[in-house]
């Protein structure tokens, strides 16, 4: 597999999502091949934002719009003419979506129909990579991973959101574009992300790197919760991987694919913790137990990515260690190096990242 992905080079790339933390990771990674990229966002998602910190919107176009307003999300797609859309723009956290489940349901299901409904008509070659989660399974506690042929059925809004965006999807596929060869849409699965510059509330490491910073209280939810944890970069590339495979085989349209980590990595909320302290100077880190039973969160999740290894050649390679040691350098260089070099520094890891996927692949 070439990490190199020279095919984006050139090419029209329209991100959704693209101010939000994975969106502005591969953003910067699409524009450093070489794409055109613009971004479609409601706006930027939080304060900080990595986005802002490494100024994204000098080097592509943003486009501050709802995905949930038809007409200006058509206008802008059918102005650009995208060769690639890589949707990711979604309400993401669990505990928000028990507070806004409409808006969570709409923003997550509609608003990708929406996108579906405006391509199915373009007459030209092009490739969407829709992003759902590893949460549209139905969670039966059980401790093999999970297969992109097993039953769909999440259980808090959000997860039912996104099982419900893809029953959307594969409507839309098997009733508007199975005969269509120019639109190829790919479906992406991917477990829980951590990496530098997610400033989201209520995910741990963003909450946990905050509260390094400022000595407060953390306050943990579910610690004996295990997650498959895999840094950003991992997934992303997955996701390039599979938009450049699609962009020549009709045949996967409308394959989902799981890209989780490796097997190691899928450790507890406290054990996760326990890594980054290794990291964190000695500071101490307060751990409130406060277990919340007001909200369902699953207990037992991984992923099994058989699938994506024979088909797409993808396979994650960073164990645990060398991914809390990448996030942790992201926010160490960010409270306390300079902050102006930060797009330099998420640049060098993208390099270091693909360095090692070379590596791997000779061995
Ligand atoms: N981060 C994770 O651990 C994780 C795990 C599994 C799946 N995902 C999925 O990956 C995608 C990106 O996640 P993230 O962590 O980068 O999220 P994020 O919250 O950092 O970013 C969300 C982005 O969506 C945009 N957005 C939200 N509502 C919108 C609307 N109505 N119109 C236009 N833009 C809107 C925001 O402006 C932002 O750019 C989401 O689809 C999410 O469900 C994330």
């Amino acid at each position: 597999m070439n990490y190199n992905f020279k095919i984006y080079k050139n090419k029209r790339v329209l991100i959704t999502g693209h101010t939000g933390f994975k969106g502005t990771w591969l953003s910067l990674w699409l524009h450093s091949i070489g794409a055109e990229v613009m971004g479609v966002s409601l706006g930027v998602p939080t304060v900080p934002s990595s986005y802002n910190i490494i100024k994204l919107n000098k080097i592509i176009t943003s486009k501050y719009v709802d995905i949930l307003n038809y007409k200006k999300l058509e206008k802008i797609i059918l102005d650009f003419k995208p060769d690639f859309i890589f949707h990711l723009a979604a309400q993401p956290i669990v505990m928000e979506s028990y507070k806004n489940p409409i808006l969570t349901f709409n923003t997550n299901i509609i608003g990708t129909l929406n996108i579906l409904n405006i391509i199915k008509n373009i007459n030209y070659k092009i490739s969407l990579i829709l992003i759902t989660s590893d949460k549209v399974y139905e969670n039966k506690e059980i401790k093999r991973g999970y297969k992109e042929i097993d039953m769909l059925g999440g259980f808090d809004p959000y997860s039912a959101s996104k099982s419900m965006t893809e029953f959307g999807i594969r409507s839309y596929i098997k009733s508007f574009l199975e005969n269509k060869k120019n639109i190829k849409v790919g479906i992406a699965r991917a477990g829980n992300v951590i990496g530098g510059g997610d400033w989201s509330k209520n995910r741990i490491v963003p909450d946990l790197m905050r509260s390094l910073k400022t000595k407060k209280l953390l306050v943990i939810r579910h610690p004996y919760a295990t997650r498959p944890w895999q840094h950003v970069l991992e997934p992303l590339s997955g996701y390039l991987i599979l938009g450049q495979k699609l962009n020549n085989n009709h045949h996967l349209s409308g394959e989902a694919f799981n890209f989780g980590p490796k097997y190691k990595n899928i450790i507890t909320v406290e054990e996760l913790i326990k890594k980054f302290s290794i990291y964190s100077n000695s500071i101490k880190i307060n751990i409130n137990k406060k277990i919340s039973r007001e909200f369902h969160e699953s207990t037992l999740l991984s992923l099994n990515c058989h699938k994506a290894k024979k088909i797409l050649n993808w396979e994650p390679i960073l164990n645990i260690n060398k991914t809390v040691k990448l996030t942790f350098d992201w926010y160490n260089e960010y409270f306390y190096g300079n902050k102006s070099l930060m797009q330099e520094k998420m640049q060098l890891q993208i390099k270091d990242f693909i360095n090692l996927k070379k590596v791997n692949e000779k061995k």
